[in-house]
């Protein structure tokens, strides 16, 4: 096993989907995959290995925030040799054209963490998706009929910051909406030569306040999954 993951090799899956909730990793395990395989419980982020359509897959929670998916994707990379990592996750809109329920994904994550300049030395690297696995989510989502948002997004490192309008700079810059993760998940990715992509929900927007029940939560999120779960086994 690893520090973080109660594994042993062979027991992850080359391709991961990683939600930020260990509980929505139950719930995909329980209700996408067959043949599940709970491996990982340390800490309780649990973390599970099943068959998708025939296609070996795991889920791992990643917990929130940028240090935490930093060392589960770390480890998941170095010690088990997962080589596709996909997130799928929520996210608060800065655009008003990007509303409640709509889906994003992250072509390249800004950041106001100061992960990638301690790497970097206190210069700006630009983490950025794997062009293959986001040309096949919108691929997946077009079948579906569904419109994808794709563009820059925003790692925060602060889920309650101090000043109420900071999110309008990026906004003013493109940036279409903010959470916590992805800019290490990008980061990491790289640094391995492993493919990653982030997608996500919008659950709340920073625009008008809104923000969507849990039952919406629900089915969006059934369409975010089945569109990670084929982009997975492509
Ligand atoms: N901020 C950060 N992360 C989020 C948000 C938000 O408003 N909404 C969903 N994830």
């Amino acid at each position: 096993m690893s520090i973080h993951i109660g594994a042993k090799p062979g027991d992850i899956a080359e391709v991961v989907l990683m939600p930020g909730d260990p509980l929505r990793a139950k719930f995909i395990a329980d209700n996408y995959l067959e043949d599940v395989v709970q491996y990982n419980n340390v800490r309780g982020m649990l973390g599970y290995t099943g068959t998708y359509k025939g296609h070996k897959i795991s889920v791992q929670g990643s917990g929130m925030g940028i240090p935490s998916i930093g060392i589960y994707a770390h480890e998941l990379i170095t010690e088990f040799n997962v080589r596709k990592l996909i997130r799928v996750g929520s996210c608060g809109s800065m655009q008003p054209h990007i509303k409640p329920r709509d889906l994003v994904f992250a072509m390249s994550a800004s950041t106001d963490s100061s992960f990638n300049q301690n790497r970097f030395g206190g210069k700006d690297y630009s983490p950025a998706a794997s062009f293959s696995l986001i040309k096949k989510a919108n691929e997946e989502a077009e079948k579906k009929g569904i419109t994808p948002f794709n563009g820059n997004i925003l790692s925060s490192d602060a889920f309650y910051g101090d000043d109420q309008d900071e999110w309008k700079k990026w906004a003013k810059y493109g940036v279409l909406a903010v959470e916590m993760e992805t800019t290490a998940l990008y980061t990491i990715a790289a640094q391995f030569n492993a493919q990653a992509l982030t997608i996500l929900t919008v659950s709340d927007s920073l625009v008008t306040g809104e923000e969507l029940s849990s039952e919406d939560r629900q089915n969006t999120f059934t369409d975010m999954m089945e569109i990670a779960l084929e982009t997975a086994i492509s």
